[in-house]
């Protein structure tokens, strides 16, 4: 008699388990965001992210000596300025918060993987990720911005530029600017397909870029709803020159990592964005779920949905966990 299959042989025992596990997570696939302050002195925790910190340069050297330890060597810059105005100058300031934190980087750890976020949100007084006016984000203006920034971030020497903006043709118009500039070997991470989305909500804080007067990133961040609408970006993003897609945030978007992957040659990073981040943590404080058996679950589905690589805050504490010493 043989009428059904016995699945649960090969779940059998933790070896048999271990032989037909299809996905790991593997720690190099791991970036790991920094929020960096001007000042001196300053290790703030951002309130709804609790183990994050917004660091000044002088706290960004021991963070990097932890992370080098950690072997955690790829990381995403994001900067907070002294002052905003209304094109976000501090962006591509050669002193900038970003500029000066790569150099410090490439000066101590040149080994390190440094991305950077290219965007000016935290930067404008207005909040917004282009050019506002009007009560209008401004496209092609603002992709003239986003140039200067980009540049002025190779030019400091990031390995990647980021742009996050979602401002059409940000990603030829950013490619042009870096090969015209001798950056031809600069490669860009294009947030292609972000969403917008309340699980930005704790960056915000932690970033202080929330669009103005109760603003809304609407009219440039995609509808959560759609999907087909990802597969243009991805399409048109590929065509302008991306080296890397990313899906954003991640738990909530895992069939759309899933739809870019089956479609796409191009490596497709998840970022797994703070929101994600705070239910986490604060489940876990609690004491409501087992925070690393279920962080542990979001990062492997995350990479069994497809992504290449993750995006993620947790990436510290896991890598701690990995090496037991947490
Ligand atoms: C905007 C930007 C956002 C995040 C990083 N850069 C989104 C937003 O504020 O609209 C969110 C990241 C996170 O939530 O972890 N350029």
């Amino acid at each position: 008699m043989n009428q059904f299959k016995r699945h649960r042989r090969l779940r059998s025992s933790k070896e048999m388990r271990e032989l037909v596990q299809e996905t790991t997570i593997d720690i190099n696939k791991l970036i790991y965001p920094l929020f960096v302050i001007e000042g001196e002195n300053i290790k703030k925790e951002i309130p709804s992210m609790p183990g994050l910190y917004q660091m000044s340069l002088d706290y960004l050297e021991l963070e990097l000596k932890e992370l080098d330890d950690l072997g955690l060597r790829k990381i995403i810059l994001f900067g907070i300025p002294k002052v905003k105005d209304e094109v976000g100058s501090e962006a591509f300031h050669k002193e900038g918060i970003i500029q000066r934190a790569t150099q410090l980087i490439k000066r101590n750890y040149s080994d390190f993987l440094v991305i950077a976020d290219t965007c000016i949100c935290q930067y404008t007084t207005s909040g917004h990720c282009g050019i506002y006016k009007d009560g209008k984000i401004l496209n092609d203006e603002s992709l003239k911005i986003h140039n200067l920034v980009a540049l002025s971030q190779a030019a400091a020497g990031v390995d990647i530029v980021a742009p996050s903006s979602m401002m059409d043709g940000f990603v030829s118009s950013i490619r042009t600017a870096l090969d015209h500039n001798g950056f031809e070997n600069t490669p860009i991470m294009s947030y292609g397909v972000k969403y917008s989305s309340a699980f930005y909500g704790p960056f915000r804080d932690a970033a202080e870029n929330a669009p103005s007067n109760g603003g809304t990133r609407d009219s440039y961040q995609m509808n959560p709803a759609n999907r087909l609408e990802a597969l243009r970006e991805l399409k048109s993003d590929t065509e302008e020159g991306a080296d890397f897609i990313i899906v954003k945030p991640a738990l909530a978007y895992l069939d759309i990592i899933r739809d870019l992957k089956n479609r796409s040659y191009l490596p497709i990073v998840a970022y797994q964005v703070s929101g994600e981040y705070s239910m986490v943590k604060a489940a876990a404080m609690n004491g409501w779920i087992e925070e690393k058996k279920v962080i542990e679950e979001i990062l492997i589905s995350t990479f069994r949905a497809g992504a290449d690589a993750i995006i993620t805050y947790f990436a510290k504490d896991y890598v701690k966990w990995q090496k037991g010493i947490l």
